[in-house]
């Protein structure tokens, strides 16, 4: 038993905010934010949810696969920036879509979400508990952002993006002889490191504590920025190489590699230190910034509907993010 992606989509809002209109609300520059990250500009919710992104998102996904929303079995939705505590977002998008027999729920692994998310569609589908399933990752992270700090306004943007995942009963062999499916996958955390990028938000607060505790500071990202990066800078491309020789292939072997679009240095950085050309990174972060969970199957979506996937690649997906949390999945295109 292995899976296939058969659909991908996405959802971006309406409204894209450039690096010079950021200049009017904090001390920065173009020049700099291009510089130190790549970014351009970055698409801002003016009222799109992280629900409404992600059930747009499916629709593409489903489409693409030739489904319809009551074919759909399971709904993950990976998210750090829901609506709303209860229901969670993945109730919202099954009522959205009216996928009425599917089972629906969150996961919180930051910018690793998504990956962590398919992985776990994975595990569900190779178990043979579901036989389909929609993994999503969904994000207006503009609303944890301290549009004051100039140290992380100009990072993030909001989106959505979607796969359609079925189970596959017998192997696909594809024109190049590579088997389609996952080939190998690995996940960490390192909870040590939490305060690196956190976000507030509930504090135990009830009647009975015997000191009632200060206010909350704000439910807004703070960031240890130079933490981070050398964190992701050092695990991410161990952490891939690992994934790689879990499957006994090298870095030689892989067609694509889809980082977490998170800085154009990080990404650089990984690349050289597994030796792989920049060409084999495709980015989209100089349009759309970093939007945490949605950033790889958003990617993954433009290469799809670009037609620069073809059955048989074979694509490293692997992002890091708060937690601090980091993935690495290996598949063959099918
Ligand atoms: O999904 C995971 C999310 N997080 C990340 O991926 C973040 C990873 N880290 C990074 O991408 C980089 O560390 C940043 C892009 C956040 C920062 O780049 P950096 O090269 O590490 O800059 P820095 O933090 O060392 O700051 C250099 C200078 C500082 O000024 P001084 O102390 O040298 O005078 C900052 O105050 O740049 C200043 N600075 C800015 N200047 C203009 C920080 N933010 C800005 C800004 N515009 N937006």
């Amino acid at each position: 038993m292995t899976i296939r992606i058969s659909g991908t989509g996405s959802a971006l809002p309406q409204r894209t905010v450039t690096n010079t209109e950021l200049t009017e609300l904090v001390d920065t520059s173009d020049q700099w934010i291009r510089e130190r990250t790549g970014i351009g500009e970055r698409r801002i919710s003016t009222g799109e949810t992280v629900a409404a992104l992600a059930a747009d998102a499916c629709r593409q996904a489903l489409n693409m696969a030739g489904k319809t929303a009551s074919e759909v079995e399971l709904i993950l939705v990976a998210t750090c920036t829901p609506e709303l505590l209860l229901p969670c977002c993945g109730c919202q998008v099954q009522s959205m879509l009216g996928a009425s027999q599917a089972a629906a729920f969150d996961l919180n692994a930051a910018c690793a979400g998504f990956l962590f998310a398919l992985d776990t569609v994975y595990a569900y589908l190779k178990a043979g508990i579901y036989r389909n399933a929609l993994v999503v990752g969904s994000e207006v992270i503009s609303k944890l952002v301290d549009w004051s700090d100039r140290s992380t306004c100009v990072l993030f943007g909001d989106g959505a993006g979607a796969v359609f995942v079925e189970a596959a009963n017998e192997d696909v062999i594809c024109e190049n002889g590579r088997t389609a499916g996952v080939e190998a996958l690995l996940q960490g955390a390192d909870g040590s490191k939490g305060s690196v990028l956190s976000c507030q938000e509930r504090p135990v607060q009830n009647p009975f504590l015997p000191e009632q505790p200060e206010a909350c500071a704000g439910p807004y990202v703070h960031m240890d920025g130079r933490e981070v990066y050398k964190f992701a800078t050092r695990q991410v491309p161990a952490c891939i190489l690992a994934a790689l020789e879990q499957a006994e292939l090298t870095v030689e072997d892989v067609d694509l590699f889809l980082l977490h679009q998170a800085n154009e240095r990080i990404i650089a950085a990984a690349a050289k230190r597994l030796g792989a050309e920049l060409d084999k990174f495709p980015m989209n972060l100089q349009r759309l910034g970093n939007m945490s969970s949605a950033t790889i199957p958003v990617l993954l979506d433009e290469l799809n509907r670009a037609g620069r996937i073809h059955k048989g690649d074979r694509l490293v997906l692997s992002g890091f993010g708060a937690g601090l949390t980091y993935g690495a999945t290996v598949l063959v295109w099918g």
